[in-house]
C-alpha cells in the first residue's frame, strides 16, 4: 500500500521550507514592531464555540468544518478559524483585566474541508491580529493599515483593499427586511443556496458567484443607507484616517464577509494574480462576540490572512529578490585546510552570516556547481596555496569577478558589501 498526503493537504519540502521561514519571519517582525504579542491556542475546540461565533448556517459551520465526538462523548472541532478562540482564551484567562487594550497576533494551522483548487486547502496556515478593547475607529484603521501595508512591504503588487460597513445588528433587522422585499420577486430564479439563505440569512446572498445574481444584487438597496447615525460617523472616520494612513480603498456594498460575528467594519484585500480564491486576506469589527461567548462587553477588531495564498502572489513577483538574505558557499580543496575552513565557518555564523560549505569531500568544480544551486552570491575558496598565504579567494557569482583578500578579513569584507 502507499501512503500520500490526504487530498486539500501538502507536504513543505526543504526545497520550499526556506520560503515560508523567510515570510513567516518577516511577518512576526513586522507584526510585533506594531506591538502585538503572540497568542498560541489548542488546535481544536468545543464544537459549539464555533457555531456559537461563526453562526450556525454559515458555510464554515454548516458544510466544512471537521468535527468528531471523542471517546467521553465531547463535540470537538479542528480550529477552521482563530477569532473564536482567541476570544475563548481572552474570557477564560480574564486577559482584558491586565490591560484595557489586548493587543494579540497568531500565526498557525486551521483547518476546513472546502473543495481544494489553487489557493484553497483543508489545512491552511493564517497570521492574523485582534485588537481587543477599543470601540474607536481609529483601532479598525490601524489594524486595516497593517494588513496592506505587510501585504505591500512583501512585494506582492496588485492589490485592492474593499472596505463596507455593516452596521450594528439593530440597522441590519431593517437591511434584511428590504433586502428580502427587493428580492422576493425573483425568488423562484435564484439558485437553491439563494433560496435557502433568503430564509436563513439573505445577507450570505452576496457571497454568490452566480452571473445573474450578481447582477441582479447590483440594483439591491445597499446596507450603507441603514447604517444608524453612530455606524455612519464610525464608518466616516475609518475611511478619513485610512485616507491619512495613505492606505488606498475601494468601498464594496456587497462585502458581508461569511462570518457571523461582524458588526461595523468588514474588509477584504484581494490580489489580481490569484484566480478564483483570490482574497488575501480578511476581518472586521466584531463588538459583540466576547458577550456573545460569555464575556463582559468588549469591542474588538481584527484580520487574519492566508499564507498560502500570499507565496502564490509572492511568486508571482519573485519576493526572493526582495528577502532573501545572501548565501555564502565556502570551498575547500584538500586535508590540510578543513580546520580552517571549519573556523571560517563558525566566526561567520557567529557573524549571522548565511554560509554553507561541502561535507563530502567532492571536487572544487562539484563544490562550484553546489554554491550555484543554492543560489549562493559568494564563494570562497580555500586550497593549499591559500593556506600558505593566510588568504582565501572571493568570487562574486553573479558578475564572475574574483579576489585574493586574507583570512582575517572575510567577515569584514563580506558585512561591507551589504
Ligand atoms: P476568513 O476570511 O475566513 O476570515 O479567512 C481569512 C483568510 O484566510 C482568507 O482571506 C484566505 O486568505 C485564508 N483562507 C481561508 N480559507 C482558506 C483555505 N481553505 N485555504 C487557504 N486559505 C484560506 C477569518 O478566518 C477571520 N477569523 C478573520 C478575522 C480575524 N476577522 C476578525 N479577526
Amino acid at each position: 500500500m502507499e501512503f500520500r498526503s490526504i487530498k486539500g493537504t501538502y507536504d513543505v519540502l526543504p526545497n520550499d521550507a526556506d520560503r515560508w521561514q523567510r515570510v513567516e519571519t518577516h511577518v512576526r517582525g513586522f507584526i510585533t514592531r506594531a506591538g502585538y504579542s503572540e497568542i498560541r491556542t489548542p488546535a481544536f475546540e468545543k464544537t459549539e464555540l464555533f457555531t456559537l461565533s461563526v453562526g450556525e448556517d454559515s458555510d464554515v459551520v454548516s458544510k466544512e468544518m471537521y468535527s468528531w465526538t471523542d471517546q467521553g462523548g465531547t463535540d470537538l472541532t479542528l480550529k477552521p478559524e482563530y477569532t473564536a478562540s482567541v476570544m475563548r482564551s481572552y474570557i477564560q484567562h480574564n486577559l482584558g483585566a491586565q490591560s484595557p487594550l489586548t493587543k494579540l497576533y497568531y500565526l498557525d494551522n486551521l483547518f476546513r474541508r472546502e473543495r481544494p483548487q489553487k489557493g484553497r486547502y483543508r489545512q491552511f496556515r493564517q497570521y492574523g491580529i485582534e485588537a481587543i478593547g477599543s470601540p474607536h475607529p481609529e483601532q479598525d484603521a490601524e489594524i486595516i493599515a497593517i494588513a496592506y501595508e505587510l501585504l505591500i512591504e512583501l512585494g506582492i503588487k496588485d492589490i485592492t483593499l474593499k472596505l463596507n460597513s455593516i452596521g450594528s445588528p439593530e440597522c441590519r433587522n431593517e437591511y434584511r427586511q428590504a433586502l428580502k422585499d427587493f428580492l422576493q420577486p425573483h425568488l423562484d430564479k435564484l439558485s437553491e443556496i439563494s433560496r435557502k439563505r433568503f430564509d436563513s440569512n439573505p445577507l450570505r446572498i452576496f457571497d454568490t458567484k452566480i452571473d445573474f445574481e450578481i447582477a441582479l444584487l447590483q440594483d439591491a438597496p445597499t446596507i450603507t443607507s441603514f447604517l444608524t447615525p453612530d455606524d455612519a460617523n464610525h464608518f466616516n472616520e475609518v475611511q478619513t484616517y485610512l485616507e491619512v494612513l495613505g492606505v488606498p480603498f475601494t468601498l464594496d456594498t456587497a462585502l458581508v464577509r461569511g462570518l457571523d460575528y461582524y458588526t461595523r467594519t468588514t474588509f477584504e484585500i484581494i490580489s489580481g494574480n490569484l484566480g478564483a480564491q483570490d482574497a488575501l486576506c480578511g476581518g472586521g469589527r466584531y463588538d459583540k462576540l466576547v458577550e456573545t461567548l460569555g464575556g463582559k462587553p468588549t469591542p474588538a477588531v481584527g484580520f487574519a490572512a492566508g499564507l498560502e495564498r500570499i507565496l502564490i502572489a509572492m511568486n508571482e513577483v519573485d519576493i526572493d529578490q526582495k528577502i532573501q538574505a545572501d548565501k555564502i558557499y565556502l570551498i575547500g580543496l584538500g586535508d590540510a585546510v578543513r580546520p580552517t575552513m571549519l573556523k571560517i565557518l563558525g566566526e561567520a555564523r557567529k557573524a549571522g552570516l548565511n554560509m554553507e560549505f561541502d561535507s563530502l569531500r567532492r571536487s572544487v568544480k562539484s563544490q562550484m556547481r553546489e554554491a550555484n544551486k543554492i543560489g549562493a552570491s559568494l564563494a570562497i575558496i580555500l586550497g593549499d596555496k591559500e593556506l600558505k598565504d593566510k588568504s582565501v579567494q572571493i568570487k562574486d557569482l553573479k558578475n564572475g569577478q574574483q579576489e585574493s583578500i586574507s583570512i582575517d578579513s572575510i567577515i569584514s569584507y563580506i558585512q561591507g558589501l551589504n
